[in-house]
């Protein structure tokens, strides 16, 4: 039985509430310090549908001035290029929201990959508190791929999850796109790393991860969710099916 905070909605919209709760809840926590929340956010479908559904719903009653917005890897693209995750947050929700543009921190996919990563690296640790040496999040969102990838570390590069860098360049194993991207030392320093994972495609290999299942181990998703113990999950019922009461104990939501 794994210890992670499993949380599984009927419906995309439950999901996309139970994760904004949960943001609100760290916003308010982190306002009682005087800090701001600072979160990391992932590219693909999923994140983009969460962008979608905040934009139609919250845009302008979140609590935008109180969060510094964080990318977990982005497309070695220009920023407005359709493949870039800045693109994506800006065309769903950025443009539309109260955000102010200082804390906005995007990779910048226009730049040569490699000065781009030092570049991160280095607004990293400048901009964020440190934890065992390293920049520390608040919040790390991630996707998860069909083939357990996470960011843009994939199987074939497992050696990112071990990059004494925090920051490095990827390439996707089938398009060759260079990427740059959080290691897995950064993402699994946070203080909560999130997975959000929606639709069918997702079940079995969420499946192979919980219970540990033959081969489990070349999924980067499996490192992250054994190496970092705040990981948990926000899944809709269809990513979800295969959860078992035997496998997760569904938790409350706890603050940062
Ligand atoms: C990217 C993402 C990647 C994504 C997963 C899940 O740049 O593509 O960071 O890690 O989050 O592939 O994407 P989907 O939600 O589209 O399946």
């Amino acid at each position: 039985m794994i210890k992670n905070k499993v949380h599984i909605y009927d419906t995309l919209s439950g999901v996309f509430e139970g994760l904004l709760s949960y943001i609100d809840h760290c916003i308010e926590h982190n306002k009682l310090k005087g800090y701001p929340l600072n979160i990391a956010i992932s590219g693909g479908e999923t994140p983009k549908n969460f962008f979608k559904y905040i934009k139609d719903n919250y845009a302008d009653v979140f609590q935008w001035r109180f969060v510094r917005l964080f990318w977990v890897d982005e497309r070695c693209v220009p920023p407005m290029n359709p493949e870039s995750n800045f693109g994506q947050a800006y065309h769903y929700l950025l443009k539309y929201a109260s955000i102010p543009e200082t804390n906005i921190f995007r990779m910048m996919g226009e730049n040569e990959p490699e000065q781009e990563a030092i570049r991160y690296a280095e607004t990293l640790a400048t901009v964020l508190p440190c934890k065992n040496n390293i920049p520390k999040f608040d919040i790390v969102l991630l996707g998860l791929g069909e083939d357990g990838h996470i960011a843009s570390i994939f199987p074939d590069q497992k050696e990112l999850l071990f990059s004494k860098r925090t920051v490095e360049v990827a390439t996707h194993p089938e398009t060759g796109q260079k990427r740059i991207t959080l290691t897995g030392k950064t993402i699994c320093n946070a203080d909560n790393v999130w997975f959000l994972v929606t639709g069918k495609s997702k079940a079995k290999v969420l499946k192979r991860i919980i219970r540990k299942e033959k081969g489990f181990q070349k999924y980067p998703a499996a490192h992250v969710h054994s190496i970092s113990e705040s990981a948990g999950y926000f899944l809709d019922k269809e990513a979800g099916e295969f959860m078992k009461i035997k496998d997760v104990p569904t938790k409350f939501l706890n603050p940062l």
